[in-house]
Parts: structure tokens; C-alpha cells; sequence
């Protein structure tokens, strides 16, 4: 039997290196090996962004995308949108009975969130309620496998415990998901902050050659380093952690910089060589498949129709043990 693999992101636009090696890369080759159904997380997306919904759903289209552009692969992955899957409002219902407040209270992401972010009023039920949709939408695929960053591990562990909840009351309905850490390398942002569109620091997957020389030109180096010669740290240096990436001579640029013999700007401008020959067929696969917008909605679509299909039959299951 092959794995059964539910991963989603929440509809915020367009995506960064951040997002494709924190996920979108493994989601690429798990789509061969498992049972994949890959969402956007638009109800999720609402949760913080109820007050203006105008963006909402082009955001779906533009993270469907980069998807796409990528290498995810709709014949071979399901690619839907939730809130055109009812049966995940359904379910989210019904796991909110079974959810103690204080394990919702208590979850970590939930906390920073209030704490940091000010510009929005996130005192509401539905934010409060986040990982309960997050765990009915994986529930009703019965997914063992959630491939995850690790900001999200705290809403895996409570969907597990939902779902020990849920079966002892019920009966063994739902599947105990495991969380797929995905082991590639961290990509921080231009300014060694985590890589986030909130921040202004993010390199768009399909960016333009100019912006991304831009960006690799104002990424935050070694502050020690002010001579060429210098002896420079490439531990948190921006432009180091970049060559670890897509550097395969890595080792012999930290000696480099370390020793001095290299400056910053010519280690850059290697570096941004070595972006844009990665970048380029992906900026020129982008604008194909964005300026496609009908294709685009027909992939939704399609995958709409298989996900319910699924949804369904353990909806199904759940009333069932319910006795509804
Ligand atoms: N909460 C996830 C995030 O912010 C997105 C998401 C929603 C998700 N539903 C999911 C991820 C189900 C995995 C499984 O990244």
C-alpha cells in the first residue's frame, strides 16, 4: 500500500526559496512515491485575513503555480482547494466539540501569534480554532504521512491526540499522522531573519535577473569584514549560508573567506551567478503557467472533485461511528 500524504499551505501568494526548500522540494519527490494531496489552505488563510478577502483566491492560483513551475505534478498529485471541499467546515465541526480549550490555549504557535502580531484583532474563535481545521484536514484523508516544517509540529502533535480522542469516544475511525520533517537546508532571508514575505526579505521563486542581483547585493554579510582582505565569519553571514546551498564547493569558499583571500563582492557576484542559472527556467516556466489561467483552474477544479471523492467516503465513516 502507498503512503497516503496530505500537505497544504495557506493561500498568502507567492512563494520563496524558504518555501521550496522547507517543502515544495520534498512535496516533488514524494509525488512519486506516495498518495499525494496537496492543498491550499484558503479558510486557513482566512483566519487571519478575514477583514479584507479580496486576495484570497488569486493567492491560490499564484501558490498553485509556483507548484506547477516547480515540478509538482498534477497528473501525479492531487491539487486542490479546501474551502471548495466542504466536507473539511464538516469535519472541523465536529473535532471543535471533542477540543479542549486548554490544549488550544496552550499551543505555541497560537501564543506567539497573539503576541506578535499587533496589526490584527486574532482574538477570535476561528484563530483560536486553527489547528482544529489544520487536523480535519488531514483526518479526512486519513493521511499517515504530513510532510511539515517545524513551525507546525505543535499542530501535528494535536491533531494525534484529537485523534486518540476522537477514537475512544467513537471507535478506530481516524489515522494517527506522522510529521515528515523535511531535512533540507534552512534559507534565511536577505537580512538572516527567517525567510518571510512579511519581513521584505524573501527571493520570489520566478524573480526577475535584475531584482534578484538587487537582492543578492543588499544581502546582510559579515559586518567584520570591511576590507577585502579581512578575515571574514561566514557563520551567520547570509551570503555563506546561500553557498551552502547551491554551492557544491562550499568548504573551500568558508576557507576562502576565512583566510581573506576572498572578498565579499566577488563571492557574491559567484553567488549570483549561481542563483540566476537556477532561477532562469523557473522565472520562464512561472510566466507560462500564470499567464495559463484557465489550465490553471481546471487542475483546481479537477483535484476539487477527486479530494471530495475521498472526504466523502470517510465523512461517511464518521457519521457512521457517530450514529448520525
Ligand atoms: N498550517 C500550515 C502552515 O501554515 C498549512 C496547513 C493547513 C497544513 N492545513 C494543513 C499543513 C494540513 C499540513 C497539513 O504552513
Amino acid at each position: 500500500m502507498k503512503k497516503r500524504v496530505l500537505s497544504g499551505m495557506r493561500a498568502t501568494g507567492r512563494l520563496h526559496l524558504g518555501h521550496y526548500f522547507g517543502a515544495l522540494k520534498n512535496w516533488v519527490v514524494l509525488q512519486d512515491e506516495c498518495d499525494c494531496y496537496y492543498m491550499s489552505s484558503d479558510w486557513h488563510a482566512l483566519t487571519t485575513d478575514y477583514a479584507d478577502t479580496s486576495k484570497i483566491d488569486e493567492n491560490t492560483l499564484e501558490m498553485v503555480a509556483d507548484w506547477i513551475t516547480v515540478g509538482i505534478d498534477p497528473q501525479k498529485a492531487v491539487i486542490f482547494k479546501q474551502s471548495m471541499v466542504t466536507q473539511h467546515s464538516e469535519l472541523f465541526l465536529i473535532l471543535s466539540m471533542i477540543s479542549p480549550l486548554g490544549w488550544l490555549e496552550r499551543c505555541p504557535t497560537y501564543k506567539d501569534q497573539i503576541k506578535e502580531i499587533k496589526n490584527k484583532d486574532l482574538n477570535n474563535y476561528g484563530f483560536l480554532g486553527y489547528p482544529v481545521l489544520m487536523a480535519a484536514d488531514i483526518l479526512l484523508y486519513k493521511a499517515d504521512t504530513v510532510p511539515v516544517g517545524e513551525d507546525q509540529l505543535s499542530h501535528l502533535e494535536f491533531t494525534r491526540e484529537i485523534t486518540r480522542r476522537f477514537n475512544n469516544f467513537y471507535g478506530d475511525v481516524l489515522i494517527e499522522p506522522k510529521e515528515q520533517l523535511t531535512k533540507s537546508a534552512r534559507v534565511p532571508g536577505l537580512d538572516g531573519r527567517k525567510m518571510s514575505k512579511s519581513y521584505g526579505n524573501s527571493i520570489f521563486l520566478g524573480e526577475e535577473d535584475d531584482v534578484l542581483k538587487e537582492k543578492v547585493r543588499n544581502m546582510f554579510t559579515d559586518p567584520l569584514k570591511i576590507r577585502k582582505d579581512d578575515p571574514g565569519h561566514p557563520d551567520g553571514c547570509v551570503a555563506f549560508a546561500f553557498h551552502e546551498i547551491f554551492n557544491k564547493e562550499y568548504k573551500k569558499r568558508e576557507e576562502e573567506c576565512k583566510n581573506g583571500s576572498m572578498s565579499c563582492v566577488a563571492c557574491k557576484k559567484q553567488l549570483t551567478e549561481m542563483l540566476s542559472e537556477f532561477m532562469k527556467p523557473l522565472t520562464e516556466k512561472r510566466k507560462a503557467v500564470i499567464s495559463d489561467k484557465t489550465y490553471l483552474r481546471n487542475v483546481i477544479n479537477t483535484g476539487n472533485q477527486k479530494a471530495k471523492e475521498t472526504a466523502q467516503k470517510t465523512m461517511l465513516e464518521i457519521r457512521q461511528a457517530l450514529k448520525f
